[in-house]
């Protein structure tokens, strides 16, 4: 896709957007999340602050998520609100970001008039100048581009850390394919960022309190960012964050079973900061359907791989991703997956019914009878769900490090995450937030664990 409106980059007047408000809602992962905070923060430098409504603020901005149907549905019923509002505030800006908006900008300019600003995620270090633009009169502004420069050179990074814990992106992109997946076509092929910049933020980070870093990636385990002595992988960049005075915390996601290198595993048992959680989709426990996925690895594979990490770090929690119906899925294939979760036992997991993305290979393939794929993923939950809960409760009577993350409800209470990222309430008057103490787990409750300061 192309930029039909590059003059917003160059003659837009200058225009700052001092007092103005801005409103951002945020679809969809981690990376979304982040790069919501990155937009907010270049829009900052322009004047705007944000406000958490859209009737409060002149300009809203939508992140958007693509991955599946139903989430990229919400952009549209967001927009027919907007359109309403809009025409009681004619001065209202609109701008759609993420990934449905590189996947269909032009679509969405057409279906919605009321637009002005279309960005995809490469292209968000221009928004201050698109918004600028719009506010000069200019609307319906498409930028979809894959620019040469790196956005992330051209984004202020992270100033208002809010909490302990903070997203890092240090990689982006992914060239792995998988036959139901749009994220190769939204956002690209793989690029990592140069370990000198990652280091640079998690720095500040840390100067503003943070803790705890999750280094984002879609593929964040094939990273391989230029070092001061070549290519580092990701263990090589754990290993280098893990020397930042004050970062007590590092973890990582989402990774692919087929770039957990020898050293990765072993940094889970090496490095005292890298927290013992991983998050590994395996989508899929039949070997028909994962060479169908074109995922690269059989079952047996992804559990020895299991082996291998459970033998570097034995109390690591793992996680994972699955899909129930995928086009071709029998009853069997769907038992070799309950298989697989019996086989490995998962702390924590997201599953998802299938859905029919445009343009992947998979939505070629005939699709499985809607509520079959339905009673499949049901079947699958209460299985994860189930050892989700077991597992948690194995964490009663052992002593955790907790990172506290805000107040909790009662008074003197502080909720933080464990070293598992269970959510742990603990009553300490002392405490403070961002402090990491030790804990002793008393009690597993539906979604969180209590306990006991002990350090
Ligand atoms: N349908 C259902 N789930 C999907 N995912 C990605 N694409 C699809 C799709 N077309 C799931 C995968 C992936 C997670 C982020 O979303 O499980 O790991
Ligand atoms: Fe999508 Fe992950 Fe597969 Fe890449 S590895 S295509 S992001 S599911």
């Amino acid at each position: 896709m192309t930029n039909i409106n590059t003059e917003a980059n160059t003659a837009a007047p200058a225009l700052k957007g001092q007092g103005k408000k801005l409103f951002i809602k945020t679809y969809g992962c981690q990376m979304n999340v982040y790069d919501s905070e990155r937009m907010a923060e270049a829009m900052g430098s322009d004047g705007y602050t944000q406000v958490d409504s859209a009737e409060a603020a002149d300009m809203v901005l939508i992140n958007t998520c693509h991955i599946r149907e139903k989430a990229s549905e919400k952009l549209y019923s967001d927009l027919g609100r907007l359109r309403k509002l809009k025409k009681d505030k004619p001065d209202l800006k609109i701008g759609v970001a993420g990934c449905v908006a590189q996947a269909e900008g032009a679509e969405i300019l057409r279906r919605a008039p009321q637009v002005d600003v279309v960005v995809g995620p490469q292209a968000y270090h221009r928004l201050p100048a698109m918004a600028r633009a719009a506010r000069a009169g200019q609307t319906q502004q498409l930028d979809t581009d894959f620019p040469t420069e790196d956005k992330f050179d051209n984004l202020p990074s992270a100033r208002a850390a809010r909490g302990p814990m903070a997203f890092l992106t240090v990689q982006e992109g992914c060239d792995k394919f998988c036959a139901f997946c749009v994220v190769p076509y939204t956002r690209g092929s793989e690029v990592s960022r140069p370990a000198a910049r990652i280091l640079d933020e998690a720095r500040s980070l840390v100067d503003r309190g943070v803790r705890d870093i999750t280094l984002l990636g879609q593929n964040v385990n094939a990273y391989h960012g230029a070092g001061t002595q070549g290519d580092l992988t990701l263990a090589g960049l754990i290993g280098a964050l893990a020397k930042v005075d004050g970062l007590l915390r590092i973890r990582y996601t989402t990774s692919h079973p087929n770039d957990m290198g020898d050293d990765l595993i072993a940094a889970h048992g090496e490095v005292p900061q890298l927290m013992p959680y991983l998050h590994l989709p395996v989508q899929s426990g039949s070997d028909k359907i994962l060479k169908a996925m074109n995922r690269k690895h059989t079952a047996e594979q992804y559990l020895r791989l299991i082996e291998r990490i459970r033998a570097a770090r034995p109390d690591i929690l793992l996680s994972s991703d699955f899909i129930a119906g995928f086009p071709g899925e029998t009853d069997s294939d769907h038992a070799a997956t309950m298989d697989l979760i019996r086989q490995v036992g998962f702390g924590a997991a997201y599953s998802f019914k299938y859905s029919a993305r445009p343009g992947t290979p998979a939505a070629e393939k005939g699709e499985v009878d809607g509520d079959i794929a339905d009673a499949r993923l049901q079947e699958m939950q209460a299985l994860l769900s189930t050892q989700q809960y077991a597992l948690q409760a194995t964490m009663v009577g052992r002593e955790v490090g907790v990172l506290y993350e805000k107040a909790g409800r009662l008074d003197e209470q502080l909720v933080g995450k464990s070293d598992h990222l269970h959510a742990v309430h603990v009553t300490d008057p002392a405490g403070k937030i961002g402090e990491l103490v030790r804990v002793k787990i008393t009690a597993s409750v539906t979604n969180s664990l209590k306990g006991q300061r002990i350090g």
